[in-house]
């Protein structure tokens, strides 16, 4: 489930951290996204939860700066990473962005060594676009456009 922060789950959501080993790739903590989302007002954090009890958090918006939409940041708790929770979470992330933004492309970025990142995001239609900022590999996954009506001719 997706969900946005709020009162009864922000504090749990702080609680959800990376391997040390992970940290490397993805330095910056839970608090440190909402305390930057209180103030970047297009940022919006999401909560991802399994039978109530968030297991995963997420950051996007759009960037004012070139107008495209982002997956700032997206984790699954170190606890329950290996479980299938990332390729859910994702599929369920993405339908929730297509509903509420039909016809838009979202981009993001991610350490060029963190190849299960990198596998996971590929498989959902997120290309390299050949750029880099700030190091980070970025891809796009293009707008899914509106399916053909079967008498459009
Ligand atoms: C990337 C991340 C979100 C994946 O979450 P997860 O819940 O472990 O992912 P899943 O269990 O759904 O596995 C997704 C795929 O990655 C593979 N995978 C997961 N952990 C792996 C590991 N340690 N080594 C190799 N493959 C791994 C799975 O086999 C699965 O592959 P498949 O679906 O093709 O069979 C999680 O590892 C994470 O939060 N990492 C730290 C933060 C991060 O790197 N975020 C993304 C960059 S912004």
């Amino acid at each position: 489930m997706i969900e946005d922060v709020t009162r009864e789950n922000w504090f749990p959501t702080t609680q959800l951290g990376v391997t040390p080993e992970q940290t490397a790739h993805f330095s910056a903590p839970v608090v440190y996204w909402l305390a930057e989302s209180r103030f970047e007002s297009h940022f919006r954090p999401m909560t991802l939860s399994r039978g109530g009890t968030p297991v995963g958090f997420l950051v996007y918006g759009i960037d004012p700066d070139d107008d495209e939409y982002w997956l700032i940041t997206f984790m699954i708790d170190h606890r329950s990473q290996g479980q299938g929770l990332g390729r859910q979470a994702l599929r369920t992330f993405l339908e929730h962005f297509d509903r509420t933004h039909p016809q838009t492309a979202i981009r993001l970025g991610h350490h060029p060594d963190n190849v299960v990142a990198a596998r996971l995001y590929d498989s959902f239609g997120f290309t390299p676009t050949g750029e880099r900022i700030g190091g980070e590999v970025i891809r796009e996954r293009p707008a899914v456009t509106a399916p053909v009506a079967e008498d459009a001719s």
